[in-house]
């Protein structure tokens, strides 16, 4: 399973996506580390997507967008997380100065709004999704671009409740 396309009708269905994305997850625990890049315009709810799956491992207090900080560490979590936001990356090379390394470790997961900020000094993702404003909601597009997002996809796959709330559009196709 490489692609999956929801339709989420409200807020509430975007912060829901989050947390299924958190529970597969957590189901999928990679030694390896996961990488997922968020795709939309500003406003598409990028950062409401991060909320979902931050409070879905478990984060009790608010969620602050990383625009100014560029990033957002909860280490805490298991697993931990790291939530980026490179609208105001000046260079993508000013990864490196930030230890981009460090974070990226084993076991660890990253959250990347704005990855295309990053070009060059990002590693290829596990996991893109993309959201766009559409018929008042938005829409909500998966691709696994390795073996971790092909699990984390059929995991997600599997979650009925996430799938009825967020009004699957169309499920999986199976080309790689
Ligand atoms: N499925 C949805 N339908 C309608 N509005 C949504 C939906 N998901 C999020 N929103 C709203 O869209 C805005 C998204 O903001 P934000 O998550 O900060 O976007 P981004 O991080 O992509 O710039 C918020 O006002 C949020 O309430
Ligand atoms: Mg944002």
């Amino acid at each position: 399973m490489t692609e999956q396309r929801f339709w989420l009708a409200d807020e509430a269905a975007t912060v829901a996506a989050g947390k299924s994305l958190a529970n597969a997850v957590k189901s999928v625990a990679s030694a390896d580390g996961v990488v997922i890049f968020l795709h939309g315009t500003l406003g598409a709810g990028k950062t409401t997507f991060s909320r979902g799956f931050i409070q879905g491992l478990g984060h009790q207090g608010a969620v602050k967008s990383p625009t100014y900080t560029l990033v957002e560490p909860y280490e805490q979590l298991q697993p931990a997380t790291w939530h980026f936001d490179l609208y105001r990356l000046g260079d993508p090379e000013e990864l490196e100065f930030m230890g981009i390394r460090d974070y990226l470790a084993p076991g660890n997961v990253c959250l990347v709004e704005w990855p295309e900020r990053g070009e060059g000094i990002l590693p290829v993702p596990d996991l893109e999704l993309t959201l766009a404003p559409e018929r008042g909601g938005r829409s909500l597009a998966f691709r696994a671009r390795s073996a971790i997002g092909r699990a984390l996809l059929s995991h997600l796959a599997e979650q009925a409740d996430f799938a009825a709330s967020a009004g699957r559009q169309q499920t999986e196709t199976d080309q790689d």
